[in-house]
């Protein structure tokens, strides 16, 4: 064995910053009509070693027998598939930070792949390999010969193989090292998952095939005509039957045309005819412009519903079949979100294709971030060392270059935390030269110095509003510049909170043109014995937590009470009481869309049961424009509570969703519940150690209820203790008090409850408790009282707080046990869908029913979950609780001491007990595992409350 030289050997490539040796330079990304194309996915043999040199190239020579080599499928990545494992590293480099080196350690990846040219593959032209993803560094042989080595894991490279390629028996030898150069600049907050992640394709080239083209479709909103010119390298000419045009590349044709937009995805199906091949194209006409300091697509400013989306999937990964893809834009379009912005790196090819077809719109990301120089003062940082330039350039080029065909793609992005520095502005420059286009994006650049919106990640509700009235951020230049949330809302766990109080700032202020949620889907990975593992899981010396499942997602793609919240809020028509009595007032929030593509129902439902749907007549409102219609005469409830609800429904079917679908809605309340009855009147009597009280049963020396019409309860008391949320944690980063660890040092996960006394009178069963943490003297004074008519049982909890409270209370209302299983039904005139104080515009009010399984919701790791707010009556268990006022309703089959200590949803195994929580008030969740807490409204400072609970015998 040789000494290794690194600067020279034989795998000297992998910690050299440039960007490769031997790869053709970038173009469009398409698919030819008639060219011959052969997919080299499929089952490959790997061998994977623990260094980069710790293996010679002798298996990439024709003849090695790998037969032998485990099995792998490509695309994708081997740690998922039995060797090795996936590493969870948020900005922290997994390894010394010295730029470039890279660890002796460095898992290496031989790939070997033999195959044979298909029946008719044509004898003249030339060949083109491409990969269009590997992580991070590959070097590549076919048939014996180097055919050379790249970086930039997300982005296509390409080889001409032509020359080298026989009837049968190739064999193409792909060598993939984890560690490289390249990974400097791949410190996006995610898994490191090393692999031939995307396709291996080869592509025939004939003589005069179109190689790269560029095309130019812009709409003039004045005239209503599109202009297009398809610049192509190998000439050629243009056809788009339906417009009629028939026009040689590089000529320009101006037309009346319908324009391309994400609301209304107009494409034109054409054909660029080159001498050697005919590539279909997929034209949409739409002019991108920065005017008057807004962002304008076709002269209409834009307001963006925006997630992050990094690719993802519980089993593979990074390789994302095409039916994830899909699954993924129409999971988007049927929660009303118009934008995507592509974090951090530009996704497979055929994600765009899918933004274009369904009309999305896309900030395109390069795949660039730096982050974890962020350790060191940002001090030797690759964008700001020329010698690196050279790589970003090349990163750049080639997401411009595959990408830059997509109506879809209205910005590009940089890339993501990076710093700043003079390869970033290069980076601008070329773009802004090679695509003047479209706009630019960079959250980093807070200056404005080359991008066209001034981006921020997670400013506070009111720095929002103050930048928006120009009092706040950033620059002279940024001020006069559009802004952009690239990132907000932190859906880590249980929420965000606050998206309503956002959107509405978004909805008031033209400069704001709104935001990209963080983010799209949680990155769990499917784990035999944890169900989704996430950082620290495989052992990782360095790791993140759980912070890689912060997404509106979870693994599965279940959508999560966030996404509900999110649809919700930005639902694109905005339905409110009118100003009349019995009318509804609808307002069109769409930017392009006209409101003729749905239909609208109306019902009103009697203590949470409906009454038939009735239709509504809408004018087909503009963008813009509200209309007030009158409703229906709403019946009388006798004395139950009357509420209408008023639907926005699809009057199609659509590409992303079936007639029907429903994309907004609204619901209010005309005539509230009769009140409740007293429940007094009956004498408590004692009986030995019991006292009963109508239908319940106490002891008599605790006061603790025994029964409550006729149920066995156990563990009632005053609660105040919520297992903490991601949110309720906090980031480190994070300026503002996080209370998840306050409350835990004060400790009101351990509140003590001392009885004061237990009393009875003429008509109540009066328990006076002090409720409070042990080394403080912080506590609650407590009181239940008990009273019953009889049949029902009442009881009031007043709670006043004694001493010093520096912090807001979790939850306050009380808890107990009831005996039951999971699969228990649960009938409850409330909300339906989970909620929390700032999380609460997507609850429904209904009559609903569910198992106490449905009622849990599968956070990755556990924490609070699965309360329903507006509760009005709940049964559960042959108990009917009355609330007044309304309480928030909360039922598991564990305790929240067990919840609280689960690390992961298979440590939580039912008892033989359900425990309700019935809570006076929540506190907010807000976005503090990365961004703000919840807003001062939604705290739950302890003071003075007082709140009853009725139980009685379900009527029914
Ligand atoms: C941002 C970053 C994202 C992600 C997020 C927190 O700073 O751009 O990649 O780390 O925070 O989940």
């Amino acid at each position: 064995m040789s000494l290794r030289t690194p600067a020279n050997g034989s795998t000297g490539y992998v910690e050299d910053v440039s960007p490769g040796r031997g790869t053709l330079p970038p173009r469009a990304w398409y698919a030819s009509s008639d060219a011959a194309s052969l997919s080299l996915n499929g089952t490959w043999r790997l061998r994977v070693s623990q260094a980069a040199d710790a293996e010679d190239d002798a298996f990439a020579a024709p003849g090695y027998d790998a037969g032998d080599w485990p099995e792998v499928t490509v695309p994708g990545h081997w740690v998922l598939q039995g060797h090795g494992a996936p590493v969870y590293t948020n900005h922290l480099y997994p390894f010394p930070v010295d730029p470039p080196h890279v660890p002796d350690e460095n898992p290496t990846g031989d790939h070997l792949r033999v195959f044979d040219l298909p029946d008719g593959w044509p004898a003249g032209g030339d060949a083109v390999l491409r990969f269009d993803g590997v992580e991070s560094c590959a070097r590549v042989w076919l048939n014996g010969t180097d055919v050379g080595e790249f970086k930039g894991s997300r982005l296509p490279h390409e080889f001409a193989v032509g020359r080298l390629l026989k009837p049968t028996g190739n064999v193409l030898a792909v060598r993939v090292h984890q560690w490289s150069a390249g990974s400097y600049l791949e410190d996006q907050d995610q898994w490191w998952l090393p692999g031939i992640f995307r396709d291996v394709t080869l592509l025939h080239r004939p003589a005069g095939a179109a190689g790269d083209f560029f095309v130019h479709a812009s709409y003039d909103h004045v005239t209503g005509e599109g202009t297009l010119r398809v610049d192509s390298g190998a000439g050629g000419r243009v056809t788009v039957p339906e417009l009629g045009v028939d026009v040689a590349a590089g000529e320009p044709v101006t037309l009346p045309v319908q324009p391309w937009t994400a609301e209304t995805p107009r494409l034109y199906d054409g054909v660029l005819a080159t001498a050697g091949e005919r590539v279909p194209l997929r034209v949409g006409f739409r002019t991108v412009a920065l005017d008057d300091g807004v962002i304008k697509v076709n002269g209409t400013p834009l307001l963006l519903k925006g997630v992050n989306r990094h690719e993802w999937h519980p089993r593979t990964g990074r390789a994302l079949d095409l039916g994830t893809m899909r699954e993924d834009v129409l999971l988007m379009k049927r929660h009303n979100v118009n934008a995507v912005r592509t974090s951090h790196y530009p996704p497979h090819p055929a994600f765009l294709d899918l933004c274009d077809e369904y009309g999305l719109w896309v900030v395109d990301e390069c795949d660039l971030e730096t982050h974890g120089f962020v350790e060191q003062d940002w001090r030797d940082n690759p964008v700001d060392d020329d010698r690196w330039t050279p790589a970003l350039l090349d990163r750049a080029a080639r997401m411009v270059e595959r990408d830059k065909n997509h109506p879809s793609v209205v910005m590009w992005s940089l890339g993501n935390e990076a710093g700043t520095g003079r390869g970033l502005t290069a980076m601008a420059e070329w773009i802004r030269d090679r695509d003047p286009s479209r706009l630019l994006h960079y959250e980093g650049d807070q200056g404005c110095r080359d991008t066209d919106v001034y981006s921020r990640m997670y400013p506070p509700h009111a720095e929002v509003e103050r930048i928006a009235k120009g009092l706040d951020g950033g620059t002279h230049r940024g001020r006069r510049l559009p802004l952009i949330l690239c990132e907000y809302a932190h859906a880590m766990g249980n929420g965000p909170g606050g998206l309503a109080e956002y959107q509405e700032l978004f909805e008031t202020y033209d400069r704001l043109q709104g935001g990209f949620v963080w983010e799209w889907i949680d990155h769990g990975v499917e784990h035999p014995d944890l169900g989704y593992a996430y950082g620290g899981d495989f052992g990782e010396e360095l790791h993140d937590g759980n912070f890689v499942c912060d997404g509106l997602l979870f693994p599965d793609r279940t959508p999560s009470p966030g996404l509900t919240e999110y649809k919700k809020v930005i639902e694109p028509v905005r339905i409110e009481a009118g100003a009349a009595d019995g009318t509804v007032r609808l307002t069109n929030r769409y930017d392009f869309a006209d409101l003729s593509h749905l239909e609208f129902a109306v019902f009103h439902q009697v203590d949470g049961v409906p009454l038939g749907a009735r239709p509504l007549i809408v004018p087909p409102l503009a963008p813009g424009e509200s209309a007030e219609v009158a409703l229906p005469e709403a019946p009388d409830g006798g004395g139950g509570e009357v509420q209408w609800t008023v639907r926005a429904l699809l009057a199609e079917d659509t590409p992303w969703a079936g007639k029907g679908h429903e994309v907004a809605w609204a619901q209010r309340t005309v005539a509230r519940r009769a009140p409740l009855p007293a429940a007094a009147g009956v004498r408590p009597v004692l009986d030995g150690d019991r006292i009963t009280l109508g239908p319940a049963v106490f002891d008599a020396r605790t006061g603790a209820p025994l029964t409550l019409a006729g149920v066995p309860v156990h563990g009632l008391r005053l609660d105040v203790w919520r297992a903490t949320t991601d949110n309720d944690d906090g980031a480190p980063w994070q300026p503002d008090a996080r209370y998840g660890p306050l409350w835990r040092e004060l400790g009101l996960h351990r509140m003590q409850h001392r009885l004061d006394s237990v009393g009875t009178d003429d008509e109540a069963l009066t328990v006076r408790t002090r409720v409070a943490p042990a080394g403080r003297e912080a506590g609650l004074r407590t009181a239940y009282r008990w009273t019953s008519d009889g049949t029902r049982v009442r009881l009031t909890v007043s709670v006043v707080p004694e001493g010093d409270w520096r912090v807001p209370l979790p939850r306050l209302g009380i808890r107990f046990g009831l005996e039951g299983t999971p699969e228990d039904p649960v009938r409850w005139f409330g909300g339906g869908s989970e909620s929390y104080p700032d999380t609460r515009t997507a609850s429904r009010d209904l009559l609903w029913d569910a198992s106490v399984r449905d009622l849990q919701t599968p956070y990755v790791r556990p924490q609070e979950n699965g309360a329903r707010g507006d509760v009005r009556r709940a049964e559960i268990g042959g108990l009917r609780v009355d609330g007044d006022p309304v309480f928030w309703f909360t039922a598991r089959p564990w305790t929240t001491e067990h919840l609280d200590a689960a690390r992961h949803l298979t440590d939580l195994t039912p008892g033989g007990t359900v425990w309700v929580n019935l809570d006076h008030r929540q506190h907010g969740i807000g976005s503090q595992s990365c961004g703000p807490g919840p807003l001062p409204r939604y705290h739950l400072w302890p003071e003075p409350a007082e709140f009853s609970f009725v139980f009685s015998q379900p009527r029914d």
